[in-house]
């Protein structure tokens, strides 16, 4: 007869789970909360290590990792995760709204209390009055943080339901809640050559986390790759400038690039000769995370994404502005929706 019951050791916890428990139920079981957000496969927040035993990964295996909300028990298994800010809702109110270049905006928000995230996670960001929407909190571009004060960069889509109303309807002095941080696509402070990647406003993750590696990690190799479709969407030029003085060497790409400052090849088909040592980091266009992925995966490299996906409101304006929008489940970066 099959066993019913198995023991699962979390973080060096062991608890009594049911077989066929996902492991986010098995952790709950014994009042241990595994990070979480979505539970439905979507936000990567609960990718977990599998350290040994028996797992049915149900097709969320990423080298070692599988996914908690979907990955169940198949007898008795260890698992880890690494510690992350536990989630909270904060108030707080736009202090600015800022045009960085075009239709991109930096949208500063004073909190209450401070909120803790680290670098490459993102927030669910409510304005009073409007649906909420993810972004990745990010380092101001020229580096003046405050403290209590979260950074956004926000691409404006033209008719869509909150990114179109900042500066409008949506002004200094509105409310906000703020809901995280959640997500797995954080730096982690190992020593492995790191590259980060982006498109669009997926720089905003990629940004924080080369901030936070150059300063705090000096001897760390890093190589930035940013992305966009065309030079008007690269919005991050006091960012280049920063990186550039770290000697952090970062390559900026578009269609209509001169070949010279901006190059027009994509950005993953720069991301060069890669090894199982190097770490990467992707965010942003849907098609680029997964072209990173693939080179990642046939490099046995590490990589780490959160999905990028398109409110229901905002479908129509999505099928519109195609590529730079996130989509629902595919399994990859910087979680912020768009609109
Ligand atoms: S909680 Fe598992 S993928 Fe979102």
């Amino acid at each position: 007869m099959s066993k019913s019951t198995c023991t699962v050791t979390i973080n060096g916890q062991k608890i009594k789970a049911n077989v066929g428990d996902t492991l986010i139920d098995a952790g709950l079981g014994g009042r241990l909360v595994i990070p979480h957000d979505c539970c439905s496969g979507q936000c990567e927040t609960c990718r977990v290590r599998v350290l040994s035993g028996e797992i049915d990964d149900l097709g969320t295996r990423e080298k070692d990792t599988v996914l908690g909300c979907l990955a169940v028990l198949e007898g008795d298994a260890e698992i880890s995760y690494d510690p992350v800010p536990i989630v909270k809702t904060t108030k707080g109110t736009v202090e600015s709204i800022r045009r960085i270049k075009d239709d991109y905006l930096e949208v500063r928000i004073r909190t209450g209390r401070p909120v803790t995230w680290l670098a490459g996670q993102y927030l669910r960001a409510t304005f009073a009055g409007f649906p909420p929407r993810d972004y990745s909190p990010t380092t101001p571009l020229n580096l003046d943080a405050e403290q209590d004060v979260i950074v956004f960069h926000i691409k404006v889509y033209p008719d869509s339901v909150v990114s179109s109303k900042l500066g409008k309807e949506i002004g200094v002095g509105h409310s906000v809640k703020l809901r995280g941080p959640f997500g797995n696509a954080f730096l982690r402070r190992q020593p492995q050559p790191i590259l980060l990647t982006s498109t669009g406003t997926g720089f905003a993750p990629i940004w924080s986390i080369a901030v936070a590696a150059s300063m705090g990690q000096p001897g760390r190799e890093i190589r930035v790759i940013a992305g966009a479709r065309t030079r008007e969407g690269l919005y991050m030029r006091d960012a280049v400038r920063w990186l550039q003085a770290r000697n952090v060497p970062i390559t900026l790409t578009a269609s209509d690039g001169d070949n010279d400052t901006v190059l027009t090849e994509r950005p993953h088909e720069l991301a060069g000769p890669l090894t199982s040592d190097h770490v990467i980091y992707s965010a942003g266009a849907p098609a680029h995370v997964e072209a990173m992925r693939t080179i990642a995966r046939a490099a046995g490299a590490t990589f780490h994404a959160d999905p990028f996906y398109v409110a229901e409101e905002d479908k129509g304006l999505a099928a519109l502005a195609g590529s730079l929008l996130r989509k629902a489940r595919a399994p990859f970066s910087s979680a912020t929706t768009a609109g």
